[in-house]
């Protein structure tokens, strides 16, 4: 099943959304695969970002991302990407839809409280710059069976 990276970024932690965003992943009905507190070093931060490295505003958005720890985690379910993408709703928190995390929860372009995969960046190499193979878990969902199909499933 897809999987996809989710960052909740260090705006979430300050302003107390960790279990407010976890949530609203988990009552959508994806499952996750793995997820863990950690601080984001330079190297990190570069790869991450690397299509913004040269942008005036990433000097910013480093420090940002490294004012506190991060809460990373992969998700999981059918069409995850796209999926989370919906969720978390389009960069600038003021001009996001009413209902996504970011157009209920947030103001700015750049401390939007969540990163989320793009599909057109590689989701699995996303998840494999924050997580190793023992960080993630494949284990039987009991709720799977009414959050899917059986023809989803397939
Ligand atoms: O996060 P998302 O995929 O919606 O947007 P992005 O274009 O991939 O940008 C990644 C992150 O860079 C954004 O979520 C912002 O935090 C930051 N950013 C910024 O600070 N200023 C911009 N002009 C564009 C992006
Ligand atoms: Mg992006």
């Amino acid at each position: 099943m897809e999987q996809t990276l989710v960052i909740i970024k260090p705006d979430g932690l300050q302003r107390n959304l960790i279990g407010e965003i976890i949530s609203r992943f988990e009552r959508k009905g994806l499952k996750i695969a793995g997820m863990k507190m950690m601080s984001i070093d330079d190297l990190k931060v570069e790869e991450h970002y690397k299509k913004y490295v040269e942008k005036p505003f990433f000097r910013h958005l480093r420090t940002f991302m490294q004012s506190s720890p991060v809460i990373v985690m992969v998700l999981e379910g059918v069409e995850a990407v796209s999926a989370v993408r919906l969720i978390a709703g389009s960069t600038k928190g003021r001009e996001a839809d009413a209902g996504t995390i970011r157009g209920d929860l947030a103001m700015s372009l750049q401390t939007n409280l969540v990163h989320i995969s793009d599909p057109e960046e590689n989701p699995q190499e996303e998840i494999d710059r924050f997580f190793s193979q023992d960080e993630l878990f494949d284990y039987k969902k009991i709720d799977r069976d009414f959050v899917y199909s059986p023809d989803e499933l397939d």
